[in-house]
């Protein structure tokens, strides 16, 4: 081992005390920037959360464990808001929230007049769907793979009045981007006001050709939003490029970050014409563009902070490099359990069509069975779906996951499945 690298394993394992500071992780992180992205720098990340050592962890796409930089700078503020609430104390939170406003923007490349700070992506995704101005007999297009937060959120609606909810059914793996773009065609009709679609499914990992989908409402006039739910902090998402409407996500999930913090994106073009679901103090004071989306009465304050963190976190390990990894690990697994015949996998291969969710079958083993057997005999918390055509087993590891950990996984799933 060279004397560069040792140096930076040296400080790596100095890190995985209790408690970890940012300044600490910061440090150590910039000191790896230089070094190849090898097992072992992972394994150092994944020492960055307070996961159980025993837990085979792959659920991102449900909740994400916060780092310990995250908890710290989270614990922190939340000891500083209760020791002195005052007025005083808590004016240092509208800088902050701008700051994190600017941090977000600049991930997702748009400006930071079209960011609110949300609580989750069913919050946002319900925004844009009580926002709209529609009327009787206007058409919604949505997916079968729609989450209920972007789905049943419209039908309720549609229901009250009058509007016509089309659902685009969803073949299982996914035949083309082509093909999904042409369902979504096909859909459209003289009377189409809005798309709403998933960036990438959390029923079977299918990643929709959002850009073309955007491009396709754009020529059209019809208002296109995407649920993100899946994608921020997972992949390096590019909103200008994309070119959606809107796009709704949630920092607890492949964010890494605190509970009940969330964001939403609206096109600048497109903020005048979404009226506030949430109007209370603070109206008033004449909020520029997305802002208005978020007046909701008093915030958890510190957990703005840790939303900021988990953004740093994110930028400190470089949104590319975590693509690339999560990535590299679903691969590695779906090609594991491609392997066995035991297995029906339902998740595209191709990264064009998919991310870091991962769904598959036994064939001969009831799914609850395998689900409680991982579970009591591996310990690994994953997620299941009882029944249709998403039934089975859904894996979604992240940048705290091992290689090691895919290939027990595996081999687990081999012994169970045969
Ligand atoms: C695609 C998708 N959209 C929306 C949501 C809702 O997220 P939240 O509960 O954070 O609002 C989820 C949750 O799993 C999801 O997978």
């Amino acid at each position: 081992m060279n004397r560069s690298r040792r140096d930076f394993f040296r400080q790596a394992s100095a890190i995985t005390a209790l408690p970890v500071t940012w300044s600490a992780f910061s440090a150590s992180m910039q000191a790896a920037a230089a070094q190849t992205r090898s097992e072992d720098y992972w394994l150092m990340v994944k020492r960055q959360f307070p996961l159980d050592p025993s837990l085979i962890y792959m659920n991102a796409a449900n909740v994400c464990p916060a780092s310990r930089p995250v908890m710290d700078r989270h614990l922190e503020f939340l000891q500083d808001f209760h020791r002195n609430p005052s007025f005083q104390n808590r004016d240092k939170y509208v800088p902050l929230r701008e700051t994190l406003r600017d941090k977000i923007a600049a991930m997702f490349r748009v400006s930071a007049e079209e960011i609110a700070i949300t609580r989750n992506t069913s919050e946002g995704s319900n925004l844009i769907v009580r926002g709209i101005d529609l009327k009787a007999g206007d058409e919604i297009v949505i997916t079968d793979h729609n989450h209920p937060s972007n789905n049943d959120s419209w039908k309720v609606r549609a229901k009250r009045e009058g509007l016509v909810v089309k659902s685009v059914p969803v073949s299982v793996p996914a035949k083309s981007a082509d093909d999904l773009l042409a369902g979504i065609e096909r859909a459209i009709t003289p009377r189409t006001r809005v798309i709403a679609v998933t960036h990438l499914t959390s029923t079977t990992g299918i990643l929709y050709p959002a850009r073309q989908i955007a491009e396709l409402a754009r020529k059209r006039g019809i208002y296109m939003h995407l649920d993100g739910a899946q994608t921020f902090g997972l992949l390096d998402v590019n909103l200008k490029e994309i070119g959606c409407d809107s796009y709704s996500t949630s920092a607890h999930k492949w964010g890494m970050g605190p509970l009940e913090a969330g964001i939403l994106y609206v096109r600048e073009e497109r903020i005048p014409q979404v009226w506030p679901a949430v109007v209370t103090a603070g109206w008033a004071d004449n909020l520029k563009g997305a802002r208005k989306f978020e007046v909701f009465g008093q915030r958890d304050d510190p957990r703005v902070v840790a939303l900021e963190a988990a953004v740093d976190f994110l930028n400190l390990v470089g949104m590319p490099d975590v693509e690339k990894r999560v990535r590299d690990l679903t691969t590695h697994a779906k090609k594991g359990l491609k392997n066995l015949s035991g297995v029906e996998l339902k998740t595209n291969l191709e990264a064009g069509l998919s991310g870091g969710v991962i769904k598959f079958k036994l064939k001969n083993v009831p799914t609850k069975r395998a689900y409680d057997t991982l579970w009591e005999k591996h310990r690994m918390a994953i997620a299941k779906t009882d029944s249709g055509d998403s039934e089975g087993l859904r894996w979604s590891p992240h940048v705290y996951n091992s290689m090691e950990e895919i290939d027990r996984a595996v081999a687990a799933v081999k012994g169970l499945a045969g």
